[in-house]
């Protein structure tokens, strides 16, 4: 439950990022929220459930979640201007990654906005991968492992990839941010739980280092998961609502980029609907890479 919560937050704080600012919410979801307000207890840690990304055949439907439960105020950092990445010209790719990894771990601005004991994330993957994912920025599993896409949402970003019929060891997954947007402490002094979309000022500080990666693994594709993703890579303020340019194509610096939505969206909407959403823009994504589509993959999601 609490991992539901947990989501629903962090989905409802994107959206609030993305301009969104009313949402219909079911009389199911209010009762079951006033039941957890009810309930109000310290939560229990508890292990997220990865939410399965297969035809609805094949996996049961989980209930749907309820609503957010509490709105932090996002902390306002003040960054420097975006950095200059000066890729070293010569070596493989191998080589000119770890230079970027290195120098993005050890930035004294990227370093001064993470918390106590925690790293920060640049991509991973296949550097000759054709297909880019691009998402938001490290959560609280990312900034502990240094490895984007670690936790709930990442495990189903796996079986998404998986879904096309590769493996996540065949793409470049990658984030527009390289540390965790740090919500202040309350105020009694404990750090805050979940996670707040970047400011605009931190994705463009950030930018820079996803840009390095994509000059370093020149892929065919990107695909920007979610809101925060496609601001990043389309512009700060060049849609107010993700439908207006999710399940299309669109170009990053001569790059087709397709934007969707961020696996969390299906972590708190886990229906056939939403997936089938997804599904339809990876299966673009899977045309224009050339990527082999049976019968079976076509079809998946089209049930209820
Ligand atoms: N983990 C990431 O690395 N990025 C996201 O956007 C979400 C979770």
């Amino acid at each position: 439950m609490r991992a539901s919560l947990q989501a629903i937050t962090d989905e409802l704080r994107r959206l609030k990022a993305g301009g969104v600012s009313n949402l219909p919410v079911s009389e199911e979801s209010l009762r079951r929220l006033r039941d957890v307000v009810a309930a109000r207890r310290p939560a229990a840690a508890a292990p997220a459930e990865p939410t399965p990304f297969v035809p609805a055949s094949d996996a049961p439907s989980r209930p749907s979640p309820a609503a957010p439960t509490s709105k932090p105020k996002p902390a306002e950092p003040t960054l420097p201007p975006p950095p200059v990445v000066n890729l070293p010209a010569d070596g493989d790719k191998q080589s000119r990654w770890d230079w970027l990894k290195n120098h993005v771990v050890n930035h004294p601005v990227v370093t001064a906005n993470l918390r106590a004991g925690k790293v920060a994330v640049l991509g991973v993957g296949n550097l000759d991968a054709s297909v880019m994912f691009v998402g938001e920025a490290p959560g609280a599993e990312e900034e502990v492992q240094g490895e984007p896409f670690v936790g709930p949402a990442g495990q189903l970003l796996t079986k998404m990839i998986q879904a096309m019929g590769v493996k996540r060891d065949d793409v470049y997954i990658g984030n527009i941010m390289n540390w965790r947007p740090q919500l202040p402490d309350t105020p009694e002094g404990a750090p805050q739980v979940g996670n707040r979309p970047p400011t605009a000022e931190e994705m463009a500080f950030c930018l820079p280092f996803l840009r390095a990666q994509i000059e370093i693994v020149r892929p065919s594709l990107l695909v920007a998961l979610g809101s925060t993703a496609a601001q990043g890579l389309l512009g700060a303020g060049s849609f107010t609502a993700l439908g207006q340019v999710r399940g299309r194509w669109h170009d990053f610096n001569g790059t087709p980029t397709m934007v969707t939505y961020h696996p969390s969206y299906i972590l708190r909407n886990n229906s056939n609907r939403s997936k089938r959403m997804i599904w339809e823009d990876l299966l673009k994504v899977m045309e224009r890479a050339g990527l082999p589509i049976s019968e079976k993959q076509r079809g998946y999601f089209l049930g209820k």
